[in-house]
Formats: C-alpha cells, structure tokens, sequence
C-alpha cells in the first residue's frame, strides 16, 4: 500500500469486541486468564498491551522492519538499542548527533565498559579509520542535530557490515515519510516519537524497530526485561499521530523550504544549514536518499547576542526544546539541547553561541515569515 494507506491501516484494524474504529486505550495492568496456562495472549502489561502493539505493528511497516518495539521515550529506545553492545566492545557514532545520545554513550554506557569513537560521518573515510576489530555497532543520525549534515546510509551500511558491525540510524528528524534507512541498508532504526511521528507536542516516547526478527526478538526481550515500555494513552496518542503524518509532513516540508530560501537572503543570517538548499555540502545526497528535505533548519547570527535577540522578539515561533510538532518551535542548541557538550567540542562542530534551531510546524508560512523578520530586523 502508499504510505498514507498504511499510516492510517496498518496495525489500526477495528477492535474485534466491538468494531470501534479507532483501537481503544487498553488502560489495563493485567489480563484474566481462563484457566492455567490457557489465555488470549495476553499476561501483564508490560509484557504485552494491545494498544501499544498496534502502534508497533504500524511503524515496523512504515520502515519496513520485521517488528518495532515503543519505549518510554526516544532515549529508552536508544538506551535498548546499546544492549546490541557488550563491555569491551566498541561503537562508532555521529560526531553531531543528538546530545542526549552524546551524554548517555559517554556518562553511562562508557562506564560499562563500552568504548566510543565519535567521528564526522558525513565523511566516509574518517568512518572506515575508526572502525575496530571489536567495533560492533554503527550509530548514525541523518540529518544531524542541529548541524544538518547528512551521511550516506547506503554506503556506510555496507562498510559496517563489512567490518562485523551492525547499523542504527536515529530518523527522528526525517521520519519514515522522507527516509526509510532500512531500505538503504540499516539493521536499526529508531526514532523520538516526540517529535514528527507523534507531532502534536503532547507524548514523550520512542521505538525502535529492526529489519530481522531475530533482532526485535531481543528489542522485545530488552523492552519486557528492563520495562520501560510506552504508556497505552501515549501509544495511543502516536498511534493517532500518525495517521496525519503524510499531510503535515509535506505542509512541514513546504514551509521549510520556504522559510530557508528566505532566511538565506536575509542579511543577518551568517550561515544557514539546510539540506534543501543547492549549496549545502549534501545537497545532492540528500536527493537520493531522502524524498524531500524537512523542516529543520539552523542558522547562525554571528553572536550570542544576535541569537539572545532574536529568540527574545518572536512572538509566534516558540522558544522551546523539542521538534517536529505542528507548532513552530526555535531554540538555542548551544545552551538548550547541546548544552552537555563540552564548549571546545561544541564549538568544533559549528554549534556557536550565535547558532539557533528552528523546527518549521505547519501554520501559514507567511505569517511565520513575517514572525521571523520582525525577530531578525535588530539582527540585520
Ligand atoms: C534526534 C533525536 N534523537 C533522540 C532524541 C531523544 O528523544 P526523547 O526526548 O523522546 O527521549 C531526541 C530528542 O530531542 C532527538 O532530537
């Protein structure tokens, strides 16, 4: 089927007790067993929840994985996605990805044990010179956050696969509308529900979905074992969000493009990163691998200041973390979502004081525009 049919079939069959159309909430911790040994497939809530199945079910065909399984958010789906990895074993990942990722493999996972090389993978030869004889995982985010670079999916899979190493990519920025990396060669997808898939700024959540079965298998084993599953409500939330992806992905999509093309002629935008423009270093990767460009954009000021300013003035556009929900959202990676990296570190990868995010929601361009202007007049 399109991608709209499935967003709006796929796991969503009518609840067979009633015929409800929408699948209900099952609010419930437990389920009565008729006799020992003998029920419907359903024991204890954390082990299995009809809602959040159904939403599992919808995503693994969105990405065209043999199962997903949804956590309590995008990090729990990550944090399930590391136990791919043992102590003495070692990940290679996104030098830009996002910087809760960033803390997590560094304050936690590198505590058990674990060791990390964080390389520019927009550039596959410094991909090929980290690999390790004991580098078991590749973690790719693509676009990246905030920096927008892109990586090559298809080609860097084959050179981890080549090396022993298995591949997961965060697609939270893109979504399944715009990429699916499994279809290029990924073992592993995940993704923050938060943001795109959900897209109402009201769930916090996350899944990750892998294209063998013997990889959900373990996801659904992690999932049950360690128990940070997705809440019904939440699932059902996602589950909702979905069927509308299709249509605000391209609203989501326009807007962006619109807003970049306008922010590149303005006078106080330094830089701007958006894969959509011709002159972005992956341009055209971005055209092969992706059906379109998002609505993610960073742009720098030149200042702290200028940035300050901006975020200070708009009235419209709401200064807030997060993304991908059908308001408009701007923010400041250097004190906000990056702010646990390290300065240096930051600094390195473009994340200046004058660098702000803006992720595009679906109201009328022209206002937001006009939003934007008034903000950036002082910057001008
Ligand atoms: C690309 C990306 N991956 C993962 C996460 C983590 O998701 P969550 O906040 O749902 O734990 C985020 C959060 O901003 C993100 O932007």
């Amino acid at each position: 089927m399109g991608f709209s049919t499935d967003a709006i079939h796929a796991g969503n069959a009518p609840d067979p007790r009633t015929g409800a159309v929408a699948v209900p909430i099952y609010q419930t911790s437990t389920y009565v067993q008729e006799a020992l040994g003998k029920h419907k497939g359903f024991e204890y809530a954390r082990t299995q929840n009809p809602t959040r199945a159904a939403l599992e079910e919808n995503v693994a065909v969105l990405e065209g994985g043999a199962g997903a399984r949804a956590f309590a958010s995008g990090m729990a789906a990550i944090t399930a996605v590391s136990t791919f990895v043992k102590a003495g074993e070692h990940v290679v990942c996104s030098n830009l990805t996002y910087g809760g990722t960033y803390r997590y493999y560094t304050k936690i996972q590198a505590r058990q044990g674990v060791e990390f090389s964080f390389v520019d993978t927009s550039d596959p030869e410094e991909v090929r010179k980290a690999f390790r004889p004991n580098t078991r995982l590749l973690h790719l985010e693509t676009p990246t956050n905030p920096m927008m670079t892109l990586c090559d999916i298809a080609l860097l899979s084959e050179m981890a696969h080549g090396k022993g190493a298995l591949v997961v990519v965060d697609n939270t920025f893109a979504s399944p509308f715009l990429q699916n990396p499994l279809a290029l060669g990924a073992d592993l997808v995940v993704h923050s529900t938060t943001k795109f898939l959900n897209g109402h700024s009201d769930s916090v959540g996350g899944v990750a979905v892998a294209k063998s079965p013997e990889h959900v298998e373990w996801l659904a084993f992690v999932q049950n074992s360690s128990g940070a599953i997705l809440s019904p409500f939440d699932s059902w939330l996602v589950l909702r969000g979905i069927k509308t992806l299709a249509v605000r992905m391209e609203r989501h999509e326009s807007n962006g493009r619109a807003i970049a093309a306008h922010l590149a002629r303005h006078p106080g935008v330094r830089k701007l990163y958006y894969p959509g423009l011709p002159d972005h270093p992956q341009h055209e990767l971005a055209k092969k691998q992706m059906r379109g460009f998002g609505a993610m954009i960073s742009f720098d000021l030149g200042s702290y200041d200028a940035a300050a300013a901006c975020l200070a003035r708009v009235k419209l556009c709401s200064l807030g973390e997060s993304l991908g929900g059908v308001e408009t959202l701007i923010s400041h990676p250097a004190t906000m979502t990056h702010g646990s990296i390290p300065e240096q570190e930051r600094q390195k990868l473009g994340i200046t004081p004058g660098l702000v995010r803006i992720s595009v929601g679906i109201e009328d361009v022209e206002d937001l525009i006009a939003d934007l202007d008034m903000a950036l007049a002082a910057a001008a």
